[in-house]
């Protein structure tokens, strides 16, 4: 298979950039033919690439990219349930969890969309259950609060979507009453600020980790297993181990995979809700991962709405041949061209929603850690390129009142505006030209153009002071991407996500990675388990001349200096 920098097409499109870069995108944008070509539309989806520094041979260009990769036939085996993941043998199946309980899709003889809806149907059950008080408490009361252990992928898809939803009209009705928190980090405060206000009697906890060996999360799990049981000898001193037993019974739930370690924390096999090694941490918020916290929160009929958007846009990507006009495609095409191509190799994702204020974090994490590679899966040896990108973001405007100040005068780095049409919730008071979501979407429009425009010819600066011209000049030139749903409901959010998420395998594709494995992760995790023996031994001095055999004097000094503070 050829080396990336020697497919035909990356170097025709190296020799295209040579071209197009001279040409400012303000005279690129002034050709209403070209900004025509460079939109797509799907359902209620508006993805316009206008403001990328490209042109239609560009687009063509990256056309043949996705021909001489096999882009189709990549995505096609992942679909079919081929072991792409090839470092751990295991198949990528994220879209069967969204697959309609209709549909089968028959994998190593075993149907997975079976075993989906089974998981699911234990779900809807599990949380009608405990909405509607038939599952109550060890003191019969009933489970208004719920605590969600877990971290990177156990984690961030979740937080994101009960962002994304609890604000909406529809599904605030359904929330009302009831309380969803996170533990994530291990620091204490996180513990701390979930718990400090909550009645154990009301709360019910859901421990989430994929392996259940997770150091974050164990740790974590044991702390409010600890809190629990300590609140409740408050109440009553005199409880037993048989007592005791039975509030772990009616208290905890578990999503993961290894059933062996949840029976060992002592959770309730009927509470434990499963899913598979063919599921990704960072694509599992579409599992039981999801599901569970949601559905107690929202409603399983809530979450069944996201996955219903994550398959539209899957039959979507699977049925729309022509990459050209395929949305995620695109998105990750454009994404290799604005990393590999024009060298830009930081994306900001910019949402105009205050819902989505933990998207960033999350596609962060889906695309970091997907993507952050360094070997050719075909040939296992090192990539001659550096992949993937460097993401960051936060919800307009408030980005706008901090980080735009680089991305408009500093480095340059790609751009991706995501807005909705409507609101989720307005302000709009007698006395105001706008709404308040119209004022939002005015800056959603405007700084494309900002970026794109700039401000720097004489004209521009006819009224500025001399000794201001230079720091008022934006040189303009900047691209970005931007999406436009016409809503922010969950179906919606299942098609933004799902969009990311194929975006994302598609520049794995792309750069010949690995997209599914996360091997960066483990070296910091088993450091840190030198450091804990460290900290676990009594005599400080025994510990620190422990260190010294195994650390340099760098690390043991700071060790040192946190013993002696720490006290
Ligand atoms: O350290 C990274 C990671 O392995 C993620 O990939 C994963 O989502 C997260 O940790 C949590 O893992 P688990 O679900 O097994 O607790």
């Amino acid at each position: 298979m050829t080396n990336l920098p020697d497919l035909k097409s990356v170097k025709a499109l190296e020799e295209n950039w040579k071209k197009i870069s001279s040409t400012h995108l303000r005279n690129l944008l002034s050709d209403s033919a070209r900004n025509e070509k460079l939109k797509l539309t799907f359902n209620d989806i508006l993805f316009d690439y206008s403001h990328e520094k490209l042109d239609t041979e560009t687009v063509k260009l990256l056309g043949e990219l996705a021909e001489e990769i096999k882009l189709k036939e990549r995505f096609d085996e992942m679909f079919k349930g081929e072991k792409i993941n090839n470092t751990e043998n295991r198949s990528v199946l994220h879209r069967a969890l969204r697959m309609d309980k209709s549909q089968s899709l028959i994998v190593d003889k075993v149907d997975v969309v079976k075993q989906v809806h089974e998981v699911l149907d234990r779900i809807k059950n599990f949380s009608y259950k405990v909405r509607s008080g038939l599952f109550l408490g060890f003191t019969k009361k009933r489970l208004k609060n719920f605590i969600s252990i877990g971290i990177g992928g156990s984690y961030l898809g979740v937080d994101f979507l009960y962002n994304a939803m609890k604000s909406h009209p529809d599904y605030e009705k359904l929330c009302h009453g009831f309380n969803l928190r996170f533990i994530a980090n291990v620091c204490p405060i996180d513990f701390h600020r979930a718990v400090e206000d909550l009645d154990v009697e009301e709360t019910l906890v859901i421990v989430v980790s994929k392996t259940f060996t997770t150091a974050e999360t164990m740790k974590n799990g044991r702390n409010v297993k600890h809190w629990l049981i300590e609140e409740y000898k408050k109440k009553n001193p005199t409880l037993n181990q048989s007592d005791i037993d039975s509030i772990i019974a009616h208290h905890f739930c578990a999503v993961s995979t290894n059933l062996e370690e949840t029976d060992k924390f002592g959770i309730n096999k009927e509470n434990v809700f499963g899913f598979w090694s063919w599921v990704g941490g960072r694509y599992s918020c579409w599992s039981a991962v999801g599901a569970l916290p949601l559905s107690l929160y929202f409603s399983f009929e809530v979450f069944e709405q996201f996955l219903k958007g994550g398959k539209a846009i899957d039959d979507y990507v699977e049925k729309c041949t022509d990459v050209t006009q395929n949305i995620p495609m695109m998105l990750g095409l454009i994404g290799f061209y604005n990393a590999y191509i024009c060298n830009l190799n930081s994306r900001a994702i910019l949402p105009y929603s205050q819902a989505l204020c933990r998207f960033p974090a999350h596609i962060q994490q889906l695309d970091m850690e997907s993507n952050g590679k360094m070997v050719n899966n075909k040939t296992n040896q090192f990539t001659t390129y550096d992949c993937g990108a460097i993401i960051f973001g936060e919800p307009g405007t408030n980005g706008q009142h901090s980080f735009y100040q680089l991305i408009h005068q500093g480095r340059k780095l790609a751009c991706e505006f995501i807005g909705y049409c409507m609101p989720q919730v307005d302000a709009f008071y007698a006395g105001e030209p706008i709404s308040s979501h119209a004022e939002l979407m005015c800056n959603f429009f405007a700084q494309p153009d900002a970026l794109a425009y700039g401000r720097y010819t004489d004209e521009d600066l006819k009224d500025v002071p001399e000794n201001l011209k230079n720091h008022k000049t934006f040189k303009g030139d900047r691209c970005s991407l931007s999406i436009l749903f016409k809503q922010l409901d969950a179906h919606a959010i299942g098609e933004l996500l799902a969009i990311y998420e194929h975006r994302v395998a598609t520049e794995g594709f792309i750069y010949s990675i690995n997209s599914f494995d996360q091997w960066g992760v483990e070296l910091g995790k088993k450091l840190a388990i030198g450091v804990r023996d460290i900290f676990s031994m009594k005599d400080q001095k025994e510990a620190i001349e422990k260190a010294k055999t195994t650390m340099n004097s760098a690390t043991v000094d700071m060790i040192k200096f946190f013993l002696d503070n720490s006290k």
